[in-house]
C-alpha cells in the first residue's frame, strides 16, 4: 500500500464535486453548496495531499497508510451525507455528522502522526 488509493480516491471526489458545483451554478441552488465545499476540501485535497506525501516517503509501513486510508474513507462516506441531511434537516443527520466529524478528525491525527513519523527529526 502507497499513496495511490489516495491519489484515486481523491480525483472522484473532485470529479463528484465539481459535478454537484455546475449543478448548484445551472440551477442557482446553493443550499448545499458546504456539501460540495467540503467533498472538494476533505475528499478532495486532503485525500491528494496525503496521496504525495505517502507516494514520496517510501518508509512509511504500508499497514498503517491501509489504516489512514480506511479511517479517512469512513469519515468522508459519513461527514458528506452527515452534512447533506444536517442542511435539509433530516432525523437521522445529527449522529452521522457528528460520528463522521470524530472519524474524520482521527484521521487527521493519524495523518499528523505519518508526517511526524515519516519527516523524521528536525534538522538543525
Ligand atoms: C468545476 C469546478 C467547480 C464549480 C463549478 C464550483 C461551484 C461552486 C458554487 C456554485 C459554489 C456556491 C457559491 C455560493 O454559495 O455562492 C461553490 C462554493 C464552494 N466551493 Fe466550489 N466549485 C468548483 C470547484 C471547487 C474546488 C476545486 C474547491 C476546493 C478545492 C471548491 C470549494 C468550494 C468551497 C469551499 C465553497 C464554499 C462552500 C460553502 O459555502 O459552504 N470548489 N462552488
Amino acid at each position: 500500500m502507497n499513496g495511490t488509493i489516495f491519489l484515486r480516491t481523491s480525483v472522484i471526489a473532485f470529479v463528484l464535486s465539481m459535478g454537484f458545483g455546475a449543478y448548484m451554478g445551472g440551477t442557482h441552488d446553493f443550499t448545499y453548496a458546504p456539501v460540495h465545499g467540503h467533498l472538494n476540501l476533505i475528499g478532495g485535497v486532503l485525500m491528494f495531499l496525503a496521496g504525495l506525501f505517502y507516494n514520496s516517503h517510501p518508509n512509511l509501513s504500508p499497514k498503517l497508510i491501509l489504516a489512514h486510508y480506511c479511517i479517512a474513507l469512513l469519515g468522508l462516506l459519513l461527514i458528506i451525507p452527515g452534512i447533506y441531511g444536517s442542511i435539509a434537516v433530516m432525523p437521522w443527520a445529527a449522529p452521522v455528522v457528528g460520528l463522521g466529524s470524530v472519524v474524520t478528525i482521527v484521521s487527521a491525527l493519524v495523518f499528523a502522526f505519518m508526517v511526524y513519523k515519516g519527516t523524521g527529526k528536525a534538522k538543525a
